[in-house]
């Protein structure tokens, strides 16, 4: 990964979101397992998160917010000729999600494919959307994170059911030009000696759907949420540092950081180590939990929507996720 020296510059034309409407509150949680709102808030920070009606598939919440990302840039589906979508709880294995939002949206000539990157998901999209278009060989690429991860939920086990949101983000990106925004530079990983601590073990044609799986819920998410969070904090910090060297930045020519909404104790460790103040760093995570690959694409449309990130500013996105993946992308608005 290194500084973008491609001829074209790739800027970001619009973004959208999409959340489920019913929202679930810490209260609702204590009545379904052994927890408390002051648990919940203090540890993580989370208030309250989304989830979706039983009819409602990831790609159905990545059509709406792909929709509300399509007007944001003022494009059609029909102009897109590329669909990346991060996820780990796509509609099927196999079609991949990004199929569906290709026909639901009309994008009839366009390039669709799934990312498994849990967490990173979307980020990872932005990087290879990156790198098709500043080719020259796709123009209008609309990235997705979403997930439907109340579906891949053991709502018996504290652990990890209190951590946890569904919902959906989008991003245009295109090819643009010197007077445009663009992705200034890139930093990704992947560690896969660490796939043990925060996995969905069945589903897969290791450990297949099989009545004795269900039975020993090998189909729902499990974490090791202490050895992840130590993992997160490193990875984040060192992720971005480096983007931020690389586009030649510092704390005081970034305007804001949207990080990956998973603890509020993580956001706060990783800005106390980049020493950026906590008002340039966007948390909306009170609202929806951890929505893994759609979380920072909704955080980003957040910021966006609420004037946080104007023509020409300097922003960062930063992610980390199952795998163990990371993610640091530097762009100029
Ligand atoms: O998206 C990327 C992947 N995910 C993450 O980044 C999450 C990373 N991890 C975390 O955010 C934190 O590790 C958690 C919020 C999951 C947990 O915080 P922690 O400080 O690591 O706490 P812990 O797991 O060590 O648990 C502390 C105590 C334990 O009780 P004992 O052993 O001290 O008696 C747990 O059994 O809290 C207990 N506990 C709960 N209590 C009430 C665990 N979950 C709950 C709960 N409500 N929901």
């Amino acid at each position: 990964m290194s500084a973008n020296t491609s001829k074209i510059p790739v800027t970001i034309a619009g973004t959208g979101c999409y959340l489920p409407e019913r929202i679930m509150t810490n209260e609702d949680l204590e009545k379904l397992v052994d927890t408390s709102d002051e648990w919940i808030t203090n540890l993580t920070g989370i208030k309250e998160r989304r989830i979706c009606a039983d009819d409602e598939n990831t790609s159905d919440i990545s059509t709406k917010a792909a929709e509300n990302a399509l007007e944001n840039a003022g494009i059609k589906g029909a102009d897109i000729d590329l669909i990346i979508v991060g996820t780990v709880t796509p509609d099927t294995t196999t079609p991949s999600t990004a199929c569906y939002v290709q026909h639901n949206i009309g994008a009839k000539s366009a390039l669709a494919f799934d990312i498994s990157a849990a967490c990173t998901g979307f980020l990872y999209a932005m990087e290879l959307a990156q790198r098709m278009i500043s080719d020259g060989h796709y123009k209008n690429a609309l990235i997705i994170g979403a997930e439907k991860l109340s579906s891949v939920i053991n709502w018996e086990d504290r652990n990890t059911c209190v951590l946890f949101g569904d919902g959906a983000g989008a991003a245009v990106l295109t090819a643009g030009s010197e007077n445009t925004g663009r992705i200034l530079a890139t930093e990704l990983g992947t560690d896969g000696s660490q796939t043990s601590i925060l996995n969905i073990p069945g589903g897969g044609s290791a450990c297949p759907i099989r009545a004795e799986n269900v039975q020993d819920k090998l189909n729902f998410l499990s974490m090791q949420g202490r050895e992840v969070f130590k993992h997160a904090v490193n990875a984040m910090k060192n992720s971005a540092e480096a983007v931020i060297e690389k586009a030649g930045l510092n704390a005081d020519s970034i305007k804001l950081v949207v990080p990956h909404q998973a603890n509020i104790r993580i956001i706060d460790a990783i800005a106390d180590r980049l020493t950026i103040p906590n008002e340039k760093i966007f948390v909306n995570l009170h609202k929806y939990g951890n929505t893994s690959a759609a979380a920072v694409a909704i955080a980003l449309d957040e910021a966006h929507r609420e004037g946080k990130i104007q023509r020409g500013d300097n922003i960062i996105l930063v992610g980390f996720g199952a795998g163990l993946t990371w993610a640091a992308i530097a762009i100029e608005w």
